[in-house]
């Protein structure tokens, strides 16, 4: 990830920049903490930088909610920042790449592209996870009539994975850098004919953040097809027998196991297991009914705004309810006394959402989008609401 390494600095200075320069909106500082946030308008997108205050330097690098996918956009943002208030770098990896094409925007997918879902292709397939991409890749080559979903939570693997679709010259897919378990309620009922979770994390000693949960597979359920099937690999006794307790929950799902299958393409985590001899499970679950559209007709504004000196008395435990939870972070006031932001956690447990607030004197709103729409982000969005007295 780019980042930016420099010798402490009046961070004032910045407040300057904001005024002059059209890519730096404002400064905000963490009330009680070392950080600062730098929003930044690059014309493309709307972005944090974060600016952590250290002892002998200062470490600037993208914030992480707020992220973009496009690396040398970043690097733009970063040497255009160093230069306009000559920063002193001790270290930074954001030197431009002349010989790099941008990548076209037309293969990254971001959240909001997924609210007026629209494609012309009439087969899609979704992969959840593609680490290095072999086995997307590879798919995307064999049918090129079909639109290939990846859901990747991992920056750089998306990075890597956008780069390699522009040097194959493929055009049938979208790399879509977010939660799979949330992305998955952005797509339509009964639209894709495979989704694959190959190799997902075991996370043996935190389930909840597994990619197979019961809303997960039910959620695969309705963006399936009829016929359609959810295919799951894994090296992982432990998470095989996990994701047949998960499948058997269900009456009406029937399911298929393999052991050591052999497929098409191997990834590089599948070689190194079949090189050690581990057994692979392939659970393969097929869609049998048709679903009904679900209800996304959700408002996530705030009809009125807080004032910030207020922020301080928002608790900041995290508060749970019945089946979600709502967390309230740090709290950040902008500089030009505009506003303040609040970071704040919600959702189910196994799905949580990260966003933050935007507060202003009239306004308030989440950035960089709004939450996925679906049941629980809007319970969580009510008692947020309820919870800051709007
Ligand atoms: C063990 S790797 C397997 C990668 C690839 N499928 C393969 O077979 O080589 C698991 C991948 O899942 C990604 N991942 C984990 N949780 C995820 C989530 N909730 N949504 C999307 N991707 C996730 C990780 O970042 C990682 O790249």
């Amino acid at each position: 990830m780019p980042h930016l390494k420099v010798k402490p600095f009046d961070t004032t200075i910045l407040d300057e920049l904001c005024k002059k320069d059209d890519m730096f909106i404002y400064r905000a500082v963490e009330s009680k903490g070392y950080r600062e946030l730098l929003y930044v308008d690059s014309g493309k997108n709307r972005f944090l930088l974060d600016i952590f205050k250290r002892e002998n330097d200062y470490l600037i690098k993208s914030e992480a909610t707020t992220r973009v996918l496009d690396i040398e956009e970043i690097k733009k943002v970063m040497k255009h920042l160093q230069d306009s208030v000559s920063l002193e770098v001790i270290n930074s990896n954001i030197s431009l790449s002349e010989r790099k094409p941008p990548i076209p925007s037309k293969y990254k997918k971001s959240i909001e592209d997924f609210e007026q879902f629209d494609t012309p292709y009439k087969k899609i397939a979704v992969e959840v996870g593609f680490g290095s991409g072999r086995h997307l890749l590879y798919q995307a080559e064999k049918e090129r009539d079909r639109l290939h979903i990846g859901i990747e939570i991992h920056t750089p693997s998306a990075q890597q994975l956008l780069k390699q679709i522009h040097l194959r010259g493929l055009d049938n897919i979208w790399v879509v850098n977010y939660d799979a378990r949330l992305l998955m309620e952005m797509l339509p009922s009964n639209s894709c004919e495979a989704i694959f979770v190959h190799f997902p994390v075991p996370w043996d000693k935190k389930p909840h953040r597994r990619v197979i949960s019961a809303p997960f597979v039910k959620e695969s359920m309705r963006v399936l097809k009829q016929g359609g099937i959810l295919e799951l690999r894994t090296d992982s006794e432990n998470y095989y027998q996990y994701a047949l307790e998960v499948f058997g929950s269900f009456e009406k799902i029937s399911f298929k196991v393999e052991k050591n299958r052999d497929i098409e393409v191997v990834s590089k985590y599948e070689a190194r297991w079949r090189n050690q001899n581990k057994n692979i499970y392939n659970l393969t679950v097929e869609s049998e009914n048709i679903d009904d559209d679900i209800d996304r007709d959700f408002d996530f504004s705030f009809q009125k705004s807080i004032n910030c000196k207020d922020m301080y008395d928002i608790p900041s435990k995290s508060i749970l309810y019945d089946g979600y939870f709502v967390h309230f972070g740090k709290r950040f006031i902008r500089s030009d006394n505009e506003g303040c932001l609040i970071e704040c956690s919600f959702g189910s447990f196994d799905r949580p959402e990260t966003k933050f607030i935007e507060i202003s004197k009239d306004s308030m709103k989440y950035m960089p989008f709004a939450p996925i729409r679906n049941k629980t982000a809007y319970k969580a969005h009510k008692k947020i609401k309820e919870l800051l007295n709007v």
